[in-house]
């Protein structure tokens, strides 16, 4: 029988988010599964209940009775105790859990006997989870609206001005984490024409930070960020003392900071300190990211923007949230990608299957039990490691790949086997062959000569433009379309070769054509 999904409105205070949209209904619905929203639950991100009723989901009064109707609950925040109080016994629930932090809701949500898939719990490092990161969504997301509350807050323009009034030189934007959020903020900066710089402990970031227009500072002490798993790890006391003179020197210089190193599992690393804040310029603007897990600034106050020392410290923990509509929808569709995983059959049913590393890894309650943690998923292996250059000899005599050059020596050979072949045909073939043979050798010469240089990468647009060459041969039939030189008396085609010439013209108008139109569409995918 077909589930029923039920989307509740978000109780935590002012969360504006919903867990899904209409545009994501209709996707459920094709899936098999009925939707119940419950009224009002989209107002706050502008999803009003007559969008979700358009779509094809009911939209039921109150939150009882949701969740008394939902098979499976999709919610943002992790369920309060009321609300696991109103669940189904057996239901299911997707949302945000954290069980790590919260081992009270498990609990409650055991003695329910619920299933629960906790989408912070997805194994990120697999590549076909990356649909279902709904992480890297908000975090994206937070990393825009971080640096639009420091524009807010700040008092310039970001990027640099020469007006009637005088130079405006371009504000300084210091990123500190380069992790999903903080490269979001890096490009919203830079795009918005201010100077950023940023750092991270795990040095592979800076190629990153580099291409999104944005400089990578480097502390000046050797240690490897890493902890795995592309996530940090907590770095040794030299390397911090290296990195709070960086980052002082730093502050003394920077308009704008926005932090956002975390660590998984421990409290956010200490950053700013306080006489770092005090050596801002006033007006300056302080973002801190990491506000939840206790702040990478000294003096952040958690969900409050706070003024010290001049200088605006933000420490919102509801950045996704205040951009409900973009939030909303991309997490919808990441619970939407989620779902498609557990109901591959297409009939409104879910399978927990613990085969699929994906869904083991987001279900941390399975009929009640706690399946938490997950094994970390089976990567597939890493491809072997070619051998170095001098240990892969190069095959000699065996011809040569597409794009290399001939050898010489091949050349020489190419050349005198040519001019052996010539010579024999001069001397017998007849004059008019001669003719016909020597324009056929040069245009393989020159085809050979074209080709060979053309990137392997090329070759498909290569071979359509010279497919819509080729169509050259449209001058054959033109001849037998047209009168004749000799002038009126002189000997039409009959009508079947008329006939066919026609065709054969309307035919390689559209090799020609075509041939064209595809190697523009192909070559405009190799521009930028
Ligand atoms: P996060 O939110 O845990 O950390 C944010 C950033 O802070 C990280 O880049 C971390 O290196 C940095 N950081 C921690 N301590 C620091 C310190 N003391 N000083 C300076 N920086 C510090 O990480 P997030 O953004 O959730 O993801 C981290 C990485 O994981 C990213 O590079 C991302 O590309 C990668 N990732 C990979 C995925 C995949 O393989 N499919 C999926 C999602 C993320």
């Amino acid at each position: 029988m077909a589930l029923c999904i039920g989307v509740p409105k978000e109780a935590a205070a002012g969360e504006k988010r919903v867990a899904t949209v209409p545009e994501v209904v209709e996707k459920l619905a094709k899936l098999g599964f009925s939707v119940a929203v419950q009224s009002g639950a989209g107002d706050a991100a502008n999803f009003a209940d007559d969008t979700y009723r358009a779509a094809g989901a009911e939209v039921v009064g109150s939150a009882a009775e949701l969740w008394a109707r939902a098979d499976i609950v999709f919610k943002v925040r992790p369920p309060s105790t009321d609300e696991v109080g109103l669940m189904r016994e057996g239901g299911t629930l997707i949302g945000f859990v954290w069980p790590a932090q919260n081992p009270e809701l498990m609990q409650q949500l055991a003695a329910r006997k619920a299933t629960v898939l906790a989408i912070d719990c997805l194994p990120r490092q697999l590549s076909r989870a990356q649909k279902m990161d709904a992480l890297t969504s908000m975090a994206g997301i937070s990393g825009y609206r971080a640096v639009i509350e420091a524009a807010n807050a700040f008092g310039r323009f970001f990027n640099g001005q020469i007006t009637a009034a005088g130079k405006i030189p371009p504000a300084k934007v210091f990123i500190a984490g380069a992790g999903v959020a903080g490269l979001a903020a890096i490009g919203t900066a830079a795009n918005l024409g201010a100077i950023v710089r940023a750092n991270d402990t795990r040095a592979e970031v800076a190629d990153q930070v580099v291409s999104l227009g944005g400089e990578f500072v480097k502390v000046d002490y050797e240690e490897e960020g890493s902890g795995g798993g592309g996530y940090a790890k907590v770095m040794s006391e030299g390397f911090q003392a290296a990195q709070r003179a960086m980052y002082a020197q730093q502050a003394r210089d920077a308009d704008i900071i926005v932090t956002t190193a975390l660590i998984p599992g421990k409290p956010a690393p200490k950053l700013i300190s306080a006489d770092m804040v005090k050596s801002m310029r006033p007006g300056s603007v302080i973002v801190d990211m990491a506000a939840e897990q206790g702040g990478n600034c000294e003096l952040t106050v958690p969900g409050e923007a706070v003024v010290r020392h001049g200088v605006t410290i933000i420490g919102y923990t509801d950045l996704a949230s205040r951009l409900a509509k973009q939030s909303s929808t991309l997490y919808a569709t990441n619970l939407l990608r989620v779902t498609e995983e557990l109901c591959r059959t297409k009939d409104g049913t879910i399978n927990v299957d613990f085969g699929d590393d994906a869904i083991r890894g987001l279900t941390v309650l399975k009929e009640g039990v706690v399946t938490w943690p997950a094994p970390p998923p089976k990567l597939p292996a890493a491809p072997p490691k070619p051998p170095a250059a001098a240990a892969v000899p190069t095959p000699k005599g065996h011809g040569h790949g597409v794009g290399e050059p001939m050898s010489g020596k091949a050349l020489a050979v190419v050349f005198v086997v040519g001019a052996l072949l010539f010579a024999l045909v001069g001397l017998y073939a007849p004059t008019t062959f001669l003719a016909h043979f020597t324009v056929f050798v040069l245009a393989c010469f020159v085809g050979y000569m074209v080709i060979w240089n053309v990137t392997p990468a090329l070759h498909t647009p290569l071979m359509s433009v010279t497919n819509a060459i080729s169509s050259i041969i449209a001058i054959g039939a033109l001849i037998q379309i047209a009168p004749p030189l000799g002038g009126a008396g002189a000997d039409r085609p009959g009508g079947l070769i008329l006939l066919l010439a026609v065709i054969a013209l309307a035919l390689t108008g559209v090799n020609m054509f075509g041939g064209f139109a595809v190697t523009r569409r192909m070559l405009a995918m190799f521009r930028k």
